[in-house]
């Protein structure tokens, strides 16, 4: 009888196709994106199939450090459906994230997707913060070297910090064509317009001053200016 039930779940679990994947399954071979179509859909428009090209499901220069001369000493070039069409309705992206020494990539989540992260160069002190429990808001953080891999799971708040004095390089895969991005300081502190000060004061045990003096600052958005400026909500 549990051995029937586990089995009827299984199969369940594999009919569906929410249990596979967060972006929904494609219901054809590709979807390139139409950038430019004005039909609004989950994603974006298909680009009709005969004028697709090799080049739609291409992208280049991911050898290519990014400059990490901004505050953050960081710098991440997207490779998701806004910046490759072919994506469309894939499920899956990627990004390289270039950290100079002692370079910061701040606390963040996807609302989407889930991250796995590779290093590639370098050494880097990673982690995410589970939601709150009744212990609090758990950190998960360790020292990470050239071939380790670590996982952020989906929507959790986290980071990686280049603790080395060289340069660190990494490649992060997603299980979205477009994970989303909430810069956690940046969303609280940069917002436009800014959220009033009382909201923002009590939470967080600021004064008004402070948080007038925080939302007054510039919040860097280290995915932001590199390639194509981005057509909808990364
Ligand atoms: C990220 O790197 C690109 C390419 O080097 C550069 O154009 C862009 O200004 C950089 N962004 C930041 C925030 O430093």
């Amino acid at each position: 009888m549990a051995a029937r039930i586990i089995l009827i779940t299984a199969l369940l679990a594999l009919a569906s196709p929410r249990a596979l994947a967060f972006d929904p399954s494609p219901l054809q071979d590709f979807c390139v994106a139409d950038y430019d179509s004005k039909v609004s859909v989950n994603g974006f428009a298909c680009m009709n199939a005969k004028d697709v090209t090799v080049d739609d499901f291409y992208f280049t220069g991911l050898d290519k450090a990014a400059s990490t001369s901004n505050e953050l000493g960081a710098n991440i070039t997207l490779v998701n459906v806004e910046r490759l069409p072919g994506l469309n309705t894939l499920g899956v992206a990627m990004s390289r994230i270039d950290y100079a020494p002692f370079g910061l990539n701040p606390p963040h989540s996807h609302p989407r997707s889930s991250e796995i992260l590779h290093v590639a160069e370098g050494t880097l002190y990673a982690g995410f913060v589970t939601s709150n429990t009744a212990q609090g808001n758990l950190l998960f953080a360790k020292k990470l070297n050239k071939g380790d891999a670590f996982v952020f799971p989906r929507g959790l708040v986290h980071f990686q910090f280049n603790n080395g004095d060289i340069p660190a390089v990494a490649f992060a895969t997603f299980g979205s064509q477009s994970p989303g991005l909430v810069t956690a300081a940046n969303a609280l502190f940069g917002s436009k317009p800014p959220i009033p000060d009382y909201i923002l004061a009590r939470p967080a045990q600021l004064s008004k001053t402070t948080v007038d003096w925080l939302q007054e600052q510039q919040w860097l958005d280290i995915a932001q200016e590199n390639g194509p400026p981005s057509v909808q909500a990364n």
